[in-house]
This record gives structure tokens, C-alpha cells and sequence, in this order.
């Protein structure tokens, strides 16, 4: 027969549960050892969620790669950033020097295999392994189908389709050799549902939609987990841009009212999503694609 709880002890077991204290350290079943919780300032520990791995960013220098990239330098990540704007990339590695798992920094194109396979090649070499890619790197042309030409389409397809074929390619290769290991590409809510004026760019990212399905079936079984964020309209230099072009003010008007909690997201907004995702939080999450778009498509 199952005792019930005294009402003491029920009350000091409710007591103990919302005890107020310093945060406890979490557990880090998968981190490598040798890597412990950080000490605080502030007195308490907390265990970053990436303490210990080694992660790829691509497209680092500017917008949603470089919210993430910070995000993951606070969660104990050693990094590899890489993009194709060199002055930029050197902008944040410098910024992210003190960074206690270590920062390198790749200057390629993703979709250039030679300069892709470097990416991953440089987090195997300086940190034996590589736990975590972010598929990032992306160029957002906007325009009607009318108004694409040939030249943006390739472009498009070049640099969010193939570079993020490239980047997972060898990013599996190298997480294989390893045990395992966690990837999130950067799809949209244009990867999804149609829009107006992405007649190049919404295909590219069902692409990656698609590509994220695909490669969490086939690497599910091998501890590869393959996730996606799907973000709305989101207030990086590209849409700041867009801004200010003819038009672009109204346009940009109507695609905040577009999103049901009437605003554009932040950067870091998404990253936290990718961070979630990248973790060993999500160990149970592959093929998913996590909407980041203040329920644009829940309508
Ligand atoms: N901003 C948005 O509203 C939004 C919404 C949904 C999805 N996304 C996706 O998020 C990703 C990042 O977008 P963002 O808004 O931060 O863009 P951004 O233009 O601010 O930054 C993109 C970065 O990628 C780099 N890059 C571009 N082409 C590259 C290449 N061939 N090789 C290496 N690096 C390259 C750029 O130099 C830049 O630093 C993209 O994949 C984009 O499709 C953005």
C-alpha cells in the first residue's frame, strides 16, 4: 500500500523544490573529460550547454551568425567562425578573444567545397573533433519572379543550397569519425509557405528545409541529429537594407504586421532557438524545423 505524504513533509518537499539558492551546477553527461562547470561572478555555477564543443558557424561575420556565435562563446563553446568577409570575421574574432574554449576563424565560401572542407577540417585540428554546425551562411535576394534573374537564381541556389549541402557533407564525414554530434541549418518561414517577392530565395530554403528532413533520417541512427530554425522577417544588416531601398520601408512595414506579435525579430532571438537546438537539451529532436517567427506560421 502507498503511504500519503504528512502534510509536513509534503509542505517541506514543496519548500525544498522552489528553494531559493545559487543555480546548481547541471549535469554534463556527454561533456569530454576534463571540462567543468564554470565558476560565476556572481557566486553560483552554471554549466554552459555547450561547455566542451566545438562548433562551426558559418556566414559569422554579420546578422544571425554573429548573435549565435556570441551566444555560443558564453555557453563554454570552443569555436570556428567562419565567412567569406575576411575583414569582418577578424572584427569578431578579435571581439570573442578572450572566449575560454578558443576561437579560430575560417575565411571561405560555403559553397566553394575546397574552402568548405577547411571549415570543418580547421575545428578537427585544433579541437580533435567537431560536435556542432550551424549551416548559416545565406544571401537573401528579394524580387518577384519577374524581377530574378537567371545569375540570382544560381547565386541563391549556390550559396544557400549547395553551400549548406557542402557544409553538412563534410560536417557528417567528420562527426561520424567522432560518435556523433549536432547540426542546425538556417531554413525560413519561406522555407515553409509561400511569400511575395522571394521567387529565388524561398525555393533555396526549402532546400534547406528539405535537406534537414533528409539527413535526420539518414543519420539518426548514427547520433548525428539534424534540426532546423525556421525565422521570420529578422533585424539583421540584410533586411536593415532592404529598408532602404525604393519601397522597402512600406514593404518591410507590411511584413511586421504580417507577424501575429507585430514586430520583427532579433538576431538573438534565433540564436537562442539554435542554441536549444544544438544542445544536448534537444537529444531527443531530430528533423524538426523550429518556427523563430512570432507565430507567423501558426496562422
Ligand atoms: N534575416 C532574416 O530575416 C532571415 C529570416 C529567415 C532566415 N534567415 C537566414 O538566416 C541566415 C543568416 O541571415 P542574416 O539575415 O543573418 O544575413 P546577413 O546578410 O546579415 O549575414 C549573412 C552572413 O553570411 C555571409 N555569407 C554570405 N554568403 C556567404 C558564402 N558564400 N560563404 C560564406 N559566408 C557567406 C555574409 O558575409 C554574412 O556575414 C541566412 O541563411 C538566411 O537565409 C534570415
Amino acid at each position: 500500500m502507498t503511504r500519503s505524504l504528512a502534510a509536513d513533509d509534503a509542505a517541506e518537499l514543496i519548500r525544498r523544490a522552489y528553494e531559493v539558492g545559487p543555480p546548481r551546477p547541471r549535469p554534463l553527461p556527454h561533456a569530454p573529460p576534463g571540462w567543468r562547470v564554470q565558476e560565476q561572478a556572481a557566486g553560483g555555477t552554471v554549466a554552459g550547454r555547450l561547455l566542451g564543443k566545438s562548433a562551426l558557424v558559418t556566414g559569422a561575420a554579420r546578422g544571425i551568425g554573429r548573435a549565435t556565435a556570441e551566444l555560443f562563446a558564453s555557453e563554454g563553446a570552443r569555436l570556428v567562425l567562419s565567412d567569406r568577409d575576411g575583414p569582418g570575421l577578424a572584427q569578431l574574432r578579435e571581439a570573442l578573444a578572450l572566449t575560454p574554449g578558443g576561437v579560430e576563424s575560417v575565411v571561405g565560401d560555403v559553397a566553394e567545397p575546397a574552402d568548405a572542407r577547411r571549415m570543418i577540417e580547421t575545428a578537427v585540428r585544433r579541437y580533435g573533433r567537431l560536435d556542432v554546425l550551424v549551416a548559416n551562411a545565406g544571401i537573401i535576394p528579394f524580387g518577384n519572379v519577374l524581377e530574378a534573374t537567371p545569375e540570382s537564381w544560381d547565386q541563391v541556389m549556390a550559396v544557400d543550397g549547395r553551400g549548406m549541402f557542402l557544409t553538412c557533407k563534410y560536417a557528417i564525414e567528420a562527426m561520424l569519425a567522432t560518435g556523433g554530434g549536432a547540426i542546425v541549418c538556417l531554413s525560413s518561414i519561406s522555407g515553409l509557405a509561400g511569400q511575395r517577392n522571394q521567387a529565388a530565395y524561398g525555393p533555396a530554403k526549402f532546400i534547406a528545409s528539405g535537406l534537414t528532413k533528409h539527413l535526420a533520417i539518414e543519420w539518426a541512427g548514427h547520433g548525428i541529429r539534424v534540426n532546423a530554425v525556421a525565422p521570420g522577417t529578422i533585424k539583421t544588416d540584410r533586411v536593415r537594407l532592404l529598408g532602404e531601398e525604393p519601397g522597402g520601408a512600406s514593404y518591410l512595414d507590411a511584413i511586421r504586421r504580417m507577424h501575429p506579435m507585430g514586430r520583427l525579430g532579433e538576431p538573438v532571438e534565433v540564436a537562442q532557438a539554435i542554441l536549444f537546438l544544438a544542445s544536448d537539451e534537444a537529444s531527443f529532436i531530430t528533423g524538426a524545423i523550429l518556427p523563430v517567427d512570432g507565430g507567423y506560421l501558426a496562422q
